[in-house]
């Protein structure tokens, strides 16, 4: 541990019972002067225990950031345990130019997102149909980065969809797909495959479904098929056309791929130009992130704040609310982003981590965990920091009256999670209810909220596809800042491989087949469901 951890961490311990309240008592510019903006995104980290000495200690810390930023920028290979370069951002930059390797790779990129703009407007008009015409559905298979990003977007832009309806379907749970195919045409429905390595179990037997369900009433399947994946060889042994594969370089990650040809399905939802508008979005982040001086660059500020309520504070979860409907599987998005990112014990040369990695991160939109969670939020014995988001105005602009409430019921959460209510002032509640002695003070008790639990609250414009780009970018990015300071590499995710592979070694025991080498209780609960199967 460097020694502005340790400094961090005295500081946190010299801080006491210190209140957030009194940092705005000692500092009247504290409302503006621990709020920062970029392109109409503020972000406001004022509701936390960050005084002037914990932010410039944390400032610190960033100082490695802007050598490793430049280096993913441009191309270098980052990425160290898997050898690769790490460029999502060279999908949303399509006037840039980028090498790997000496090569230019920017044509490819330009090339493919034509090639996904011409199939998208073809799908859209019609002009490329099913055997029974015009395409209604649009089913995307796969799982996570080729699913959550996608679906999470076009719930999210749901005003600006006015192409096919779009299906999501990821679960192996053969549940997933059969709700999702119900009462769909097969002769009137697309179906994407979504897999950069085209070999995820999940994926392939979901599409293979798919393949069979549509062979029902479609002469050749295959041509309502499209595929989006690294793995053109496997495609095409899929019976896939080459036109209607899009293909993606390794140096982009299943997580942060959909700028690219895994954000096909939501390019059919909302059409090409308002996805262009996301990418633009995601344009406009990259380059604050790139040119913004630190205290003011919204990435490493909320980079920032997450290792001081995780590494510094010891906080091991993190909220998400965003009160926002239709941002209700951004909580789903960013725990892949996030977790599968920054989940690591092992720094980047091989030794032990000697901090907590990334918290556990988990939300719902509001106001919905109002009623639901929040009471621990408030009255539990841990500590979460919340992450609240806001759009200042509603995208029903007749429906304002909705908005008001969406958004005083957001602010006043965070007002309640930092004042909280003292024992003396729900003494006077129960007073004034007629209560007396023993009984008030018993009451009282249950009244009292602690407070003083920190909150941080971004807040936008208006949820469009430009604004959805700037934050999915800006996300991208905190967890990038997170893992340089951390020393991690945020862009691998060998913790997933072991459960893989042994779920193709427990599938004969669910057979019945032997397939030595499984602990008792697995033998045992395999046995279990054989028997209670029938
Ligand atoms: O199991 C984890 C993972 O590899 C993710 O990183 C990835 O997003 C997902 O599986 C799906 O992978 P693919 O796109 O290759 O099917």
């Amino acid at each position: 541990m460097n020694d502005i951890w340790k400094r961090l961490a005295e500081h946190h311990r010299q801080q006491g019972d210190l209140r957030i309240e009194d940092l705005f008592a000692a500092d009247p510019g504290r409302a503006t002067g621990f709020a920062t903006s970029a392109d109409g995104l503020v972000f406001d980290w004022s509701k936390t225990a960050i005084d002037a000495t914990a932010r410039d200690l944390l400032l610190q810390l960033a100082a490695p950031v802007a050598a490793r930023r430049d280096a993913m920028f441009a191309g270098q290979r980052i990425n160290e345990t898997e050898d690769r370069a790490v460029l999502h951002t060279a999908l949303r930059n399509l006037d840039g130019s980028v090498t790997v390797d000496g090569k230019d790779v920017m044509p490819q990129v330009r090339e493919t997102h034509q090639h996904m703009r011409d199939f998208a407007a073809r799908v859209r008009s019609g002009a490329f149909s099913g055997q029974g015409g015009r395409f209604t559905d649009v089913v995307n298979i796969g799982i996570g980065g080729s699913d959550l990003g996608p679906a999470m977007a076009t719930r999210a832009l749901s005003p600006w969809h006015d192409g096919p309806r779009v299906h999501f379907v990821s679960n192996v749970d053969g549940a997933d797909i059969a709700d999702a195919l119900k009462g769909l045409d097969p002769a009137t429905t697309l179906v994407i495959v979504a897999s950069k390595t085209f070999t995820t179990i999940e994926t392939m037997t979901n599409a293979a479904t798919a393949r069979d369900w549509m062979a029902g009433s479609v002469t050749t399947p295959a041509t309502q098929f499209a595929a989006l994946s690294s793995a053109q060889g496997k495609t095409a042994q899929w019976g896939i056309d080459a036109d209607r594969v899009f293909g993606f370089e390794d140096w982009v990650g299943g997580r942060y791929s959909m700028w690219g040809p895994i954000g096909l399905s939501l390019m059919i939802a909302i059409g090409p130009d308002a996805f262009d508008e996301f990418l633009a979005g995601g344009l406009a982040m990259d380059r604050h992130f790139r040119s913004a001086p630190d205290g003011q660059n919204l990435p490493v500020l909320l980079a920032l704040v997450g290792l001081w309520h995780n590494q510094v504070c010891g906080y091991g979860t993190r909220a998400v609310l965003p009160y926002d409907n239709r941002l209700a599987r951004l909580p789903a998005y960013l725990q892949q982003l996030e977790m599968e990112s920054n989940g690591k014990r092992v720094a980047m040369d091989g030794s032990d981590l000697t901090l907590p990695s990334g918290p556990v991160i988990w939300g719902e939109p509001g106001t919905n965990g109002q009623h639901a969670f929040y009471q621990l939020i408030h009255q539990g014995t841990q500590v979460i920091p919340c992450e609240f988001m806001l759009a200042a105005r509603g995208h029903e602009s007749d429906l304002a009256h909705h908005h008001l409430l969406l958004a005083a019921n957001c602010l006043a959460q965070s007002e309640a999670l930092m004042r909280g209510r003292s024992l003396d002032e729900a003494r006077g509640l129960m007073r004034a209810k007629g209560l007396e002695g023993a009984e008030l003070e018993r009451q009282a008790r249950h009244r009292v909220f602690p407070g003083n639990r920190p909150s941080t609250t971004l807040v936008f414009p208006e949820l469009t596809p430009f604004v959805l780009g700037q934050i999915v970018a800006l996300y991208e990015h905190r967890v990038f800042v997170e893992g340089v300071i951390l020393g991690i590499n945020s862009f691998d995710q060998w913790g997933v491989e072991l459960g893989k592979e042994l779920a193709l070694q427990v599938a004969p025991l669910l057979d019945g087949v032997a397939s030595p080498g499984h602990d008792p209780s697995t033998e045992h609960l395999a046995a279990l469901i054989r028997e209670l199967r029938g």
